[in-house]
């Protein structure tokens, strides 16, 4: 399959329908993805990343389809990570001899990856490649989202090749993101920054600016997943700015498991002392047992604040909330407020545990949080209604 982008611009990518977890069983892809690569036939011809290693001798077949493989003067590799390098060793096995242009780091970690001494070009921010009437600018991106990243942008087209930058894991055979549903477009594109780019926003902000500063027209941004932005594409920068910094809606989110339904309880009726208090903010409950981690993590990201409730187990908490609190504490949300909550029966650890946590997670924890021995009852119950119209002020 080959999609025209513009003028001698070309995507050459799959479109991966099926695929429902991604980086192993970390992130799920509820509307699959695609892997996008690139074909650029100016005077020199260069090719744009890969595909993810299952689709390699399919891509190869089909990149053979387009051109012969001889043709292709330039390789260049973006990103090192399998999904866009994966195709690689078939490539190359057609012709071995043909540069690949990466950063230094790329080179060092395609070799990790794969072992071989292909002909490795390092380029840094500045360098410039001639297609003939044309050039390939290259632009270092380190921690966007790895210390390889780069992006690459096209004279005379003007488009800025960013890999996973701006990109989302949303297959569509329109490809184009003036012809897909938006509100599907912009839920992928949240979650995606939200899972992969939160811990990296510091770089995100420095490095939009820095491309910005160079003033150079971006008419279109191909990214590495999902859809091409060819409508408007600077929404999706000026969204990338809001997200990258301390970025909240008014939502507060409550996340909890439970055992035999207290700690559930108790969720529902500090929501309702919340809703009493504040009937314009967003409150959200989610049971993390029965929940997407993915979806939940997006949700906490657009939220001002959230609460976190665990029953005591064994001194502790329990391993849904567990393993979010260790997701959230490696993704460093920041200016965010937190509290937490939970039933016990003797021993009441939970609730210390989870502020703990959220603490070194770098949350902003208002108070000591709220416990209910046992199953909670009427007055329980009007407590935990009174701590959510305290929290639904404290969290402003
Ligand atoms: Fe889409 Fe970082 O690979």
């Amino acid at each position: 399959m080959k999609l025209h982008i513009k003028s001698n611009v070309s995507w050459v990518g799959k479109i991966d329908w099926e695929l429902r977890k991604f980086h192993g069983d970390e992130y799920s892809t509820h509307r699959g993805s695609t892997y996008n690569s690139y074909l650029i036939e100016e005077e020199k011809v260069a090719l744009i990343d890969t595909v993810w290693i299952p689709f390699a001798k399919e891509y190869v077949e089909n990149l053979r389809k387009i051109i012969d493989l001889k043709k292709i003067d330039y390789v260049i590799a973006n990103h090192a990570e399998s999904d866009h390098s994966g195709a690689l060793p078939e490539l190359m096995s057609h012709i071995p001899d043909t540069p690949i242009y990466c950063t230094a780091n790329g080179i060092k970690f395609l070799r990790g990856h794969y072992h071989q001494d292909w002909n490795f070009h390092a380029v840094k921010t500045g360098d410039r490649l001639s297609l003939g009437k044309k050039e390939l600018i290259f632009i270092e991106a380190p921690m966007l989202h790895w210390p390889d990243t780069m992006f690459c942008y096209l004279t005379g087209d003007n488009i800025l090749f960013s890999n996973d930058g701006f990109g989302q894991h949303y297959a569509s055979e329109f490809m184009f993101n003036d012809l897909v549903d938006q509100a599907e477009l912009m839920a992928e594109c949240i979650k995606y920054y939200a899972n992969i780019l939160t811990p990296f926003s510091q770089s995100v902000d420095k490095k939009i600016k820095e491309v910005l500063s160079f003033n150079l027209p971006v008419d279109i941004i191909c990214t590495s997943h999902g859809v091409i932005w060819r409508d408007n594409p600077v929404q999706i920068i000026e969204q990338y700015l809001k997200w990258a910094n301390n970025y909240k809606e008014n939502q507060i989110t409550i996340v909890y498991d439970t055992m035999w339904n207290g700690t559930r309880v108790m969720a529902e009726n500090i929501a309702s002392g919340i809703k009493q208090s504040d009937q314009k903010v967003n409150v959200k409950l989610y049971n993390l047992s029965k929940s997407d981690k993915n979806d939940v993590i997006t949700e906490i990201f657009k939220s001002k604040a959230i609460l976190v409730g665990s029953p005591t187990i064994n001194r502790g908490i329990l391993t849904a909330v567990a393993a979010l609190l260790e997701e959230i504490k490696g993704l460093r949300f920041q200016g965010k407020k937190a509290a937490a909550f939970g039933c016990y029966g003797w021993s009441g650890e939970s609730v210390k545990v989870i502020s703990e946590n959220l603490e070194s997670a770098g949350f902003k924890v208002v108070d000591a949080g709220i416990r209910s021995l046992w199953n909670p009852d009427t007055k329980s119950i009007e407590t935990c209604v009174e701590y959510g119209k305290k929290v639904a002020g404290l969290f402003n």
